[in-house]
């Protein structure tokens, strides 16, 4: 740890304890106003012994080797000075219980986003739902698939369903084709490149899920500065972070099968607005989902006629 990042020089020299570096880590991060200090600073220690994390707690008293320590130092700058997440730094991120690789090309998945995802298999796994033709299998469309969370956390839960994932980053969907090969579900999710519905011309779902960017550029200023390390494409969406929700819920009908639904994540003060734009759009059954802190995290609309849902 140098200057800041480091204990006094008289510290550096002497054997440090992996309880020791935890606790020196947590108060430093604690300083500089991370949140989860106590977590990152497992987390990172962990990555630097290359040992799983709850291992720590057994090696307490284990003296740390100046090799480890010095990799440690690193990530705890880059954390602490540099606010680069830990889920870069440590190059993965859990969601839905599955591994993703992450780096700067994509969004970190974030747990709020398994709303979305229990809110798809609420109605993939709901009473009557499906094709109105039984012997076809159920089309889903991931829109703006980042790391492929969504597409690959479906594909787990759905082994009969067919996922289409799709980006307007070709740097994402390279990160998402090699999460579903570290997932094994290279074959189940095709994955394509374009603007919002252009590389699905003509296709329809019975399922069309979105995290799109949602963030207003007005808001820029008030952003964690861990976020500066995310892909400004999977953040921003115009003034009011409404632009790419504005045209996704405009066109969704041309993709949905009759009686399909479409759920889109959404930051909790944009939900009324975007319920109403569902509504003039044509969908009905509008209906909102919460996220764990309570908030309107996800709504969504069903396409009308009968078939899907
Ligand atoms: C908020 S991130 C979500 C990533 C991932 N689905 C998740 O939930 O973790 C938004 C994603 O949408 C993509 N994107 C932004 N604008 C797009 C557009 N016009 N068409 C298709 N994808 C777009 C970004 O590249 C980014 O990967």
């Amino acid at each position: 740890m140098s200057g800041e990042a480091r204990p006094a020089t008289s510290d550096r020299d002497r054997s440090w304890t992996v309880l020791e570096l935890l606790r020196w880590t947590t108060d430093y991060f604690k300083r500089a106003g991370i949140e989860s200090a106590r977590l990152d600073a497992e987390l990172l220690l962990a990555h630097a012994l290359e040992s799983p994390r709850l291992r720590l707690y057994v090696d307490y008293e284990k003296p740390v080797l100046p090799d480890e320590r010095d990799r440690f130092r690193q990530l705890v700058r880059s954390r602490a000075v540099d606010r680069v997440p830990v889920s870069i730094l440590l190059g993965e991120r859990e969601f839905w219980s599955l591994s993703f690789k992450v780096t700067r090309d994509v969004l970190t998945p974030r747990p709020d986003t398994e709303t979305l995802v229990e809110a798809a298999l609420s109605k993939l796994k709901g009473p009557g739902f499906g094709p109105a033709d039984p012997g076809r299998r159920v089309r889903i469309l991931d829109l703006g698939t980042g790391s492929g969370a969504i597409a690959l956390a479906l594909a787990s839960e759905l082994p009969d369903a067919d996922l289409t994932a799709s980006d307007l980053s070709q740097a994402a969907l390279q990160i998402a084709a090699e999460n579903a090969d570290r997932l094994q579900q290279k074959e189940r999710v095709r994955f394509l490149h374009g603007d919002l519905f252009e590389p699905v011309a003509g296709e329809r779902f019975d399922l069309v899920v979105s995290n799109p960017p949602y963030v207003a550029r007005r808001d820029e200023g008030k952003l964690p500065p861990e976020l500066a390390h995310e892909p400004e494409m999977a953040l921003f969406a115009g003034e009011d972070g409404l632009d790419v929700i504005r045209r996704l819920v405009a066109g969704a009908g041309a993709h949905l099968s009759p009686g399909g639904w479409l759920f889109v994540e959404l930051s909790p003060e944009q939900a009324v607005t975007v319920e109403q734009q569902l509504t003039s759009a044509g969908f009905v059954d509008v209906e909102r989902r919460f996220d764990l802190a309570r908030r309107p995290r996800v709504v969504g609309g069903r396409w009308p006629g009968t078939g899907s849902g």
